[in-house]
């Protein structure tokens, strides 16, 4: 079998007396909560698909594999895996170990800490990714999600992270190693994903493990993937979905995880190397590999091909091949699938697009079976159902009597008339009552009290139901915080209710306007503290000249057109 990188597979989990004794010793040594990402790169260190890293890197490390691709020693890696901790823990470093916990204190890892420095956090930008744009996921994280200071050093394992999902598809390079040992897999090509799997990849991944006679890992990564992407529960009910099309025998499902950078070629690179601690001879490149998408300059941060040519100028130091692909595509006439440079000029050849595919999944549209195997496309129906199924969120906003609660009112009846999804609604008065008692009017809190209604709202949403928001909400910030943190789990539609500030205070129904004029109210929204008109609005009313049931009636028609409410009224039951 093929030889790990550097010659040996590390093992970085300490004996039980070891372990033992470093959790009693680790009481008193500062320690560090690990971020996801980091545990992530932790598993990968401790159980040796990093081989031949020992810990996470010092600068020497660093900076050379940042301007080389290469380790102090000259070793090949192209990625650095640097441990980043805020000035706060590093002053606590006083030569003593670092204990490194998950998200719930356990202690997973003691960290002998031999160097402490500054990341210049734009060199690494320029140096491993090649740009500073931060349309690139794998610069915005790094200039805005980690801290400057990075602490390097030997590890001693306590134990790896737990995973409670599909525990028996979690194969540490040494367990994957002897499986295939055991069942006398010599050649084994891997194949590197973070989306689902449609035939285009099965047909690939069959085309490249018969052309080789090698077996086929299928090795998904389920850490950190890039922003948006089909969540990893989904994913491996697709995998799993995909396994019996392929011959008996010839193909092993794990999964890896891996928190990717997006980093293009060099990250190629880097997948290869982990896929050859975990006993794979062949690395499947296709187009794009781990490509970030486009620069905010609409052009891609690296070629299409570009990754292939960087592995391929360190395959043979490697030792492992690779196995490159062009584009596959659909041949109609054929009922087949082949490389696009293989296809005959004129051949009449069709391809659905990741975009295609979730607008076909939103509205209902077929997924035909060429393009993907009927028990894949029904996994990701489960979860991604069409949108008059899905939950959404009416936001509304505007100054205080602008009819927001009059007009939120009639919908909820509207749509409770229509059935189908439960309908919560957050009106200003009722959250203030129920949910942010203890809250005033300053800035902070209510920024605070946005932020609890949009957290409880993306709750309601990404449970299929409804939720309708109505309080001033004057910030376009925080606003704009919202949306993003409902839009993933389903619909956000946010309503400007534009009645003037001289109808409102004319209208003055609560006596409010009146008693901040007399400053008898403080930071009173319009009159003593601002409101920020939203630029981004999906619908904008204005009570002064509809009645409330105009206004609410305008709001289902803005649903029904973005496919929110289905032909049976509401949604939900079909
Ligand atoms: S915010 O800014 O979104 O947190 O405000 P909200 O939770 O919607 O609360 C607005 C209601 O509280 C009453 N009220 C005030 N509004 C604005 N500024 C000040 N200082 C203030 N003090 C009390 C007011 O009745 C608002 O109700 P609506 O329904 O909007 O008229």
């Amino acid at each position: 079998m093929i030889e790990p990188h550097g010659g040996t597979l590390v093992d970085l989990l300490a004996a039980p007396e070891r372990v033992e004794e470093l959790k009693e010793k680790a009481r008193e040594y500062p320690s560090w909560d690990l971020t996801s990402r980091q545990i992530c790169d932790l598993e990968l260190l401790l159980n040796g698909a990093f081989s031949p890293l020992t810990g996470f890197m010092g600068r020497r490390d660093f900076e050379s594999v940042a301007a080389s691709m290469r380790l102090a020693d000259g070793t090949l890696w192209p990625i650095p895996i640097s441990l980043d901790v805020t000035e706060e823990t590093a002053a606590q470093l006083d030569g003593e170990p670092l204990v490194l916990r998950d998200p719930e204190g356990v202690p997973l890892a003691v960290l002998h800490v031999d160097d402490v420095w500054e990341i210049d956090r734009e060199a690494k930008a320029k140096a491993v990714y090649g740009t500073l744009d931060e349309a690139h996921p794998g610069v915005a994280h790094l200039m805005h999600r980690t801290n400057n200071l990075g602490v390097g050093g030997r590890l001693e394992g306590l134990q790896l992270p737990a995973h409670y999902d599909f525990p028996t598809l979690r194969l540490t390079p040494a367990e994957l190693r002897e499986r295939f040992a055991r069942r006398g897999w010599r050649r084994v090509v891997a194949f590197q994903t973070r989306n689902p799997m449609h035939r285009a990849h099965f047909e690939l991944t069959l085309r490249a493990a018969r052309e080789l006679e090698a077996n086929l890992l299928i090795h998904p990564a389920v850490g950190v993937t890039k922003p948006g992407d089909v969540d990893h529960y989904t994913r491996v009910r697709c995998y799993q979905a995909l396994l019996p099309h392929y011959p008996q025998h010839t193909v092993e499902l794990s999964l890896l995880p891996l928190a990717m950078r997006m980093g293009g070629p060099r990250e190629a690179l880097w997948h290869g190397i982990i896929r050859k601690n975990y006993g794979c001879s062949h690395f499947i490149i296709g187009r794009d590999h781990a490509g970030p998408g486009n620069g905010s300059d609409g052009k891609p941060f690296y070629g299409p091909y570009e990754a292939q040519e960087l592995f391929r100028e360190h395959q043979d130091e490697l030792g492992m091949e690779m196995v490159p692909f062009r584009l596959m595509v659909y041949l109609e006439d054929q009922d087949a699938y082949a490389p696009v440079d293989e296809v005959a000029e004129g051949t009449r050849t069709l391809n659905i697009s990741g975009t295609e595919l979730r607008e076909r999944l939103a509205t209902g549209r077929d997924i035909p079976e060429w393009f993907t195997f009927p028990e894949v496309a029904s996994e990701l129906r489960r979860t991604h159902p069409p949108r008059h199924r899905q939950g959404f969120t009416v936001f509304f906003t505007g100054l205080s009597g602008a009819g927001k609660s009059t007009v939120a009112n009639v919908l909820l009846v509207k749509l409770l008339e229509m059935g189908g999804r439960p309908v919560t609604l957050l009106d200003g008065d009722i959250v203030r009552k129920n949910l942010s008692s203890e809250l005033g009017f300053s800035k902070e809190h209510r920024d605070l009290n946005i932020r609890r209604i949009g957290f409880v709202a993306s709750e309601i949403t990404k449970n299929g139901g409804i939720a309708l928001c109505a309080p001033i909400a004057p910030y376009d910030r925080t606003r704009r915080e919202v949306r993003a943190d409902v839009e993933p789990g389903g619909g956000f539609v946010l309503v400007h209710v534009a009645t003037s500030l001289e109808v409102c205070e004319q209208r003055d129904r609560k006596g409010l306007y009146a008693k901040a004029r007399a400053g008898i109210i403080k930071e009173f929204t319009g009159i003593s503290d601002p409101y920020e008109e939203p630029t981004d609005a999906d619908l904008v009313l204005d009570s002064g000249t509809l009645s409330p049931e105009e206004a609410a009636q305008a709001v289902l028609l803005h649903l029904e057109r973005e496919g929110y409410i289905g032909p049976n009224g509401g949604g939900g039951a079909e």
